[in-house]
């Protein structure tokens, strides 16, 4: 099969829709302008299993621009959009194998048609092409140089097959540039996570208890945002020092347990399992909302959900109604999967412009290096991260300051005192 996406004709619609993203992501226009010109990725076949989304459809542009042959699978079941993948395909004759609401087997078998293609750099959002490479299709791993992986469920994964000696090649974290989680993380799902939950639901969050379960990046945004419609903003977190900050910050802390029995909704951020598990459930308000902002589907435990319950049906699209033996009602959004990507469209372009920005400059940068690194996780260089924001603030049109000679100076000495 040279690409399955779910219906072509839809391909006119996913290419306007690309087109207003492009036009909200300077930074990576300028870098695909340059890869234009300077094509560093000539004869490099790119693998990429990332959400497919409009923003993702411009990197893909990008990387081909650059001279790649690429390839793209989705990153989970619930995030493609059907019009864009639809319009890589016919637009810019760019295989896609994803479909909308595809089941696992589907979801591994066109992970699977984008490794068909050999690829030389794989590009992940949570690690599923590389973990499938390592595991699945070990033999094509003599044909890697590298990889990159977007985020934080995924840098850990790589972090733990390192630390094991399980790596193959190194791959670059472009979570763990500033650029990409101070803004994407914080911003990116804080706002999308939001509209996942307004979208499927339609409720007022003004006046609702709001429990924000983890207190990293996303969940900042997340409780930030929340906070900013009016909503009680309740947080839990398991590290002290992060739970010390959502205090100073504001917010009231709780354990998840006393928080679920006065929450309105719930969203669990925090990269971890059954973080709402059984005794979560069946103490939960009653009409409770549990939504889910982490990378996968682990983080709500919907083995707990359906044992505890005698019926469930759908609500609204995305919407599930669990009535639980006890009487109460939970309502489960997008299955327990990404919110932000399942019934919203993700991340904005304008923040998702610095994270592909990343992104394609570390394809270049991989394909340039890799014999030099070992089977490790690296960061990008942080030159390449300040040049992304510097970018960045220039086309949004701010000016900052220089340090002056006599302040630069002053930074590196230490002789001046009192
Ligand atoms: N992750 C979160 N939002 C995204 C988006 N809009 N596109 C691709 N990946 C994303």
């Amino acid at each position: 099969m040279k690409y399955h996406v779910k219906d072509e004709k839809l391909a006119n619609v996913g290419l306007q829709r690309i087109e207003w993203a492009d036009s909200r992501m300077p930074v990576l226009r300028i870098i695909r302008s340059d890869f234009e010109k300077r094509r560093p990725l000539t004869g490099i076949k790119i693998g990429c299993c990332l959400h497919v989304t409009t923003e993702t459809a411009n990197l893909m542009k990008t990387l081909k621009s650059g001279g790649a042959d690429v390839r793209l699978c989705a990153s989970n079941p619930l995030s493609t959009q059907d019009d864009v993948a639809a319009a890589l395909v016919k637009h810019f004759d760019i295989p896609v194998f994803a479909i909308k609401e595809e089941d696992l087997d589907t979801y591994y078998s066109h992970i699977n048609s984008v490794l068909d293609m050999e690829p030389n750099i794989t590009m992940d959002d949570g690690a599923d092409l590389i973990s499938t490479l390592h595991s699945k299709r070990k033999q094509l791993l003599k044909n890697v140089k590298g990889g990159t992986e977007e985020t934080t469920t995924g840098v850990i994964r790589l972090k733990s097959m390192a630390e094991k000696g399980i790596l193959r090649y190194p791959v670059i974290a472009v979570n763990d540039s500033y650029t990409k989680y101070l803004f994407d993380n914080r911003y990116g799902t804080g706002q999308s996570t939001i509209d996942g939950i307004l979208r499927s639901t339609n409720i007022l969050l003004s006046g609702k208890n709001f429990l924000v379960c983890g207190y990293g990046w996303c969940g900042r945004g997340i409780a930030t945002r929340a906070r900013g419609m009016g909503a009680n903003v309740i947080v839990s977190e398991v590290n002290p020092v992060r739970a010390l900050e959502a205090l100073m910050d504001g917010f009231r802390v709780m354990s998840a347990l006393d928080a679920i029995k006065i929450a309105d909704v719930v969203v669990t951020a925090t990269g971890d399992i059954n973080v709402i598990d059984e005794k979560h459930i069946e103490n939960a308000k009653d009409g409770c909302i549990l939504a889910n902002s982490g990378h996968f589907d682990v983080e709500i435990n919907k083995t707990a959900l359906n044992k505890l319950s005698k019926s469930h049906r759908e609500a609204r699209k995305f919407v599930e109604m669990f009535e639980l033996k006890n009487g109460k009602k939970v309502y489960l959004l997008a299955e327990g999967r990404l919110v932000n990507l399942s019934s919203a469209e993700g991340h904005p372009p304008d923040v998702m412009d610095m994270s592909f920005a990343n992104q394609a400059l570390a394809a270049e940068y991989i394909n340039k290096n890799s014999s030099k690194f070992e089977n490790k996780v690296y960061k990008l260089p942080d030159e390449m991260d300040r040049k992304i924001a510097e970018i960045k603030l220039e086309e949004i049109g701010i000016k900052i300051d220089k340090l002056t000679p006599e302040q630069r100076k002053y930074l590196s000495s230490w002789q001046i005192g009192t």
